[in-house]
């Protein structure tokens, strides 16, 4: 693929559309270059939503399917009704309460973007992000902005400038750089062509907040994350898959998130360290065993760690605790801050000095169940 030269423009402080960065940028967008800018759950790699020529340099540079269609970024809420129809009345409920914010809507779309962007289907993914860098390059380019995640196919989404650049340097003409992403993980998906609405990616807008804003009966999970959280998920047999069970975002067929080195996640049974019970004794041994088979092997073991869990694990472990390369993720208790740190420890762990990654998993509700479901995707293996 033809190389250029990728701009770098660090922002601090206030923008506004008219910042010398932000027209320049927009600039360039608007001449069908593809640029990557912050949003307040990860980078986005944005191209003008109505020229198919700047759409499908998105699916070239990194590597995505055809059929995985993308978000339509929008600056305000009104104009949700220039590239959707037939808008039920309660997603402009959901927009007046979350938007801007990390919450994308699946609504019936109008043929005004190119067809790449919603991947031929009849259905438009909108949302209207938060962050000011976001809405300042929508709103001085004045169209709708298409935006995936801005990470290469298959991998982590980026939270960092770097981590753009990591997958993108040289294949996209620029990139708004405003520090690390406040969420760290990609927004809520509510399909509202359904009913009741059904969430197919799990984010920062919770069930309960939205069902908060609706009514409990009016909104539900995707049947893929109906899994008791303590059953690792069965094998899919996908000739008995069902219609209700089919994935309805298409990205959920596609793996995602993989870290360059395999990552084993421990459910423990839902269970969590501090819990002192019997079974959690019962989960450390199996721990303790099986890291030292692996250190026997010579397998270099990172361990992505919850800060609470720390003290059970050294006292648990004992001298193998010391043969671990352990990478802080946050407290436990506090998921927001497991959430901003995952991609970046994820994208952190190097081949070269790491064999195996493993970590422990959370309560399946709330945050939890958002970065869950990467975790559940971005693991090669998960023990029950
Ligand atoms: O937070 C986010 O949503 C970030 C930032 C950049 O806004 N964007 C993002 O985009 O995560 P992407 O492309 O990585 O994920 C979009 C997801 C995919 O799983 C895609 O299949 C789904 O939304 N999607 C898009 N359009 C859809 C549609 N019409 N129907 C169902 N699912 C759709
Ligand atoms: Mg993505």
């Amino acid at each position: 693929m033809k190389q250029m030269k990728t701009k770098r423009w660090q922002l601090h402080g206030l923008v506004s559309p008219d910042h010398p960065f932000i027209r320049e940028a927009g600039a360039l967008l608007l001449q069908g270059e593809l640029i990557a800018f912050p949003t307040e759950t990860v980078y986005g790699l944005g191209a003008i939503a109505d020229s198919g020529e700047a759409v499908q340099k998105i699916f070239n540079v990194k590597g995505r399917p055809a059929d995985n269609p993308l978000i339509v970024h929008l600056a305000e809420i009104e104009t949700v009704a220039t590239v959707a129809e037939d808008i039920p009345e309660e997603a402009w409920v959901l927009l007046e309460t979350f938007a801007p914010g990390p919450l994308t809507l699946i609504l019936k779309g109008k043929s005004v973007l190119s067809p790449l962007v919603t991947a031929g289907l009849p259905s438009v993914a909108v949302r209207i992000p938060a962050h000011p860098v976001a809405r300042s390059l929508i709103a001085s380019v004045k169209k709708p902005v298409a935006a995936p995640s801005a990470n290469r196919s298959g991998r982590p989404s980026p939270t960092r400038a770097e981590h753009v650049l990591q997958d993108l340097d040289g294949r996209i003409a620029g990139i708004l750089d405003a520090g690390p992403t406040g969420y760290g993980v990609e927004s809520t998906v509510l399909d509202m062509t359904v009913f009741p609405y059904t969430i197919l990616r799990p984010g920062a807008v919770t069930l309960s907040d939205l069902q908060g804003a609706l009514g409990e009966g009016r909104v539900r999970l995707h049947r893929s994350f109906d899994f008791a959280p303590t059953v690792q998920e069965p094998e899919r047999d996908e000739a008995k898959d069902t219609e209700d069970t089919v994935p309805r975002a298409p990205g959920m067929k596609y793996r995602h998130y993989a870290p360059d080195v395999p990552l084993t996640l421990w459910l423990f049974n839902g269970k969590t360290l501090d819990s002192g019970s019997y079974d959690v004794r019962t989960y450390l041994m199996r721990l303790k065993a099986a890291f030292q088979t692996m250190v026997a092997e010579g397998v270099r073991i990172s361990f992505l760690a919850y800060e609470e869990d720390l003290p059970i694990l050294k006292a648990a472990l004992g001298d193998t605790f010391k043969t671990l390369h352990v990478l802080n993720v946050g407290r436990r208790s506090h998921p927001e801050e497991v959430a901003r740190s995952l991609y970046d420890v994820l994208r952190s762990l190097d081949p070269e000095v790491t064999d195996r990654a493993v970590m422990l998993g959370l309560r399946e509700e709330g945050l939890g169940l958002a970065i869950m479901n990467r975790l559940r995707k971005a693991a090669s293996e998960v023990i029950a």
